[in-house]
């Protein structure tokens, strides 16, 4: 099989090479995709050393799997390009993911969506979207959800290479030239993620919003978020307050983590850091509570690499089902 990574040379992209050998991937080739600033350059995979190609219109033939991790305008112009070349495409910008022909996917959620792809394009959601709805969907399944309340703690890496440049330098008392940031990151917090809306909507918040309901499948759900930058550079953690249709014991609420596969519910005596989470691929879920005054709310504290399952690990879970959904296809 052989796999295009569009985009090889970014933060997402090299985990996307991790994460496809140590999940034991069966790819032949990666085909490594960049800018023309790092074609040339070398990138290893499985002890075998690759070297970068700027994309061009032929760079998926012959691809059976594009995954995109180079920003949404190069999403929209070459994953038309790779669909027509015959790969199934994976895109982890926000391009495609609230066109209704395009499945936006998390597969311990939705996994079956992304059968129904007729652009052949498949839609990563945003990376504090995703760990946020893993939580949120094992809570539906034990009590419909009535109204979503998060406010995340994002780091740096989430906005890729330079802003992981960015803390790096300013840590070290030097002037980050090429910062991503609005303002200083380190020893800060910031509130800003994406541009804001006349309406006072950082377009980070509009995004956990719209994809967090599409995902979910509850077009109504009364979603709000608040989106900070924080001087960490790998993990996103999430304060979310969850209300219910009605109440859940503290216990049921355990019960109902817990059977919830690609999530970890730690016990009350530790609460999960990005420190931790650093390098795994699971949720975790700490420092749950009921909520004193209303049992029908709980509160909750989200955690999980943003490189890993908030972009790499959910796309490589998701090119694993299109390959056993293919499997289960040509048996048929
Ligand atoms: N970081 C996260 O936690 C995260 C989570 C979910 C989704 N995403 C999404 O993933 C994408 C990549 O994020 P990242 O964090 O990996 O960013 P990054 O570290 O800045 O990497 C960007 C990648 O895109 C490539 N690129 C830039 N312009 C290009 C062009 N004109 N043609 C071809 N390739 C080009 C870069 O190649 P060069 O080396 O040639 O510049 C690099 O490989 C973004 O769409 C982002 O929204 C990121």
């Amino acid at each position: 099989m052989r796999v295009a990574i569009l985009g090889a040379t970014g933060a997402v992209g090299r985990t996307m090479l991790d994460v496809l050998d140590e999940r034991s991937f069966p790819a032949d080739e990666i085909v490594a995709l960049a800018s023309a600033r790092s074609a040339g350059s070398r990138l290893s995979w499985r002890g075998r050393e690759m070297t970068v190609r700027a994309v061009d219109a032929r760079a998926f033939d012959g691809c059976d799997i594009a995954l995109f991790s180079a920003g949404a305008a190069r999403s929209r112009e070459w994953a038309p390009v790779a669909a027509a070349a015959g790969a199934v495409v994976i895109d982890n910008s926000s391009a495609w993911r609230m066109d209704p022909r395009v499945p936006l996917v998390v597969p311990e959620v939705n996994a079956a969506a992304a059968a129904d792809r007729e652009l052949g394009i498949i839609a990563n959601p945003n990376c504090a979207t995703i760990q946020l709805v893993v939580a949120l969907a094992a809570l539906h399944r034990a009590r419909p959800l009535r109204r979503v309340i998060a406010t995340t703690f994002q780091s740096v890496s989430g906005a890729g290479q330079t802003g992981i440049a960015a803390l790096q330098a300013e840590l070290k008392g030097e002037k980050a030239d090429d910062s991503p940031f609005v303002s200083t990151i380190a020893g800060n917090v910031i509130p800003w993620i994406g541009p804001r809306g006349e309406d006072g909507w950082n377009e980070e918040e509009q995004k956990v919003r719209a994809e967090t309901r599409r995902i979910l499948d509850l077009p109504d759900l009364a979603v709000s978020a608040t989106c900070v930058r924080v001087p960490v550079e790998k993990g996103h953690s999430i304060s979310a307050t969850v209300e219910l249709e009605s109440a859940l014991t503290l216990e049921e609420a355990r019960a109902a983590l817990q059977a919830m596969p690609g999530l970890v519910l730690l016990d009350a005596a530790r609460d999960p850091m990005p420190r931790d989470v650093a390098g795994t691929d699971d949720v975790q879920v700490g420092h749950l509570r009921v909520d004193h005054d209303m049992p029908n709310v709980l509160h909750l504290w989200i955690v999980a690499d943003n490189l890993r399952k908030g972009a790499a690990t959910n796309a490589v879970q998701i090119a694993e089902s299109v390959r056993s959904m293919s499997y289960a296809g040509s048996n048929a």
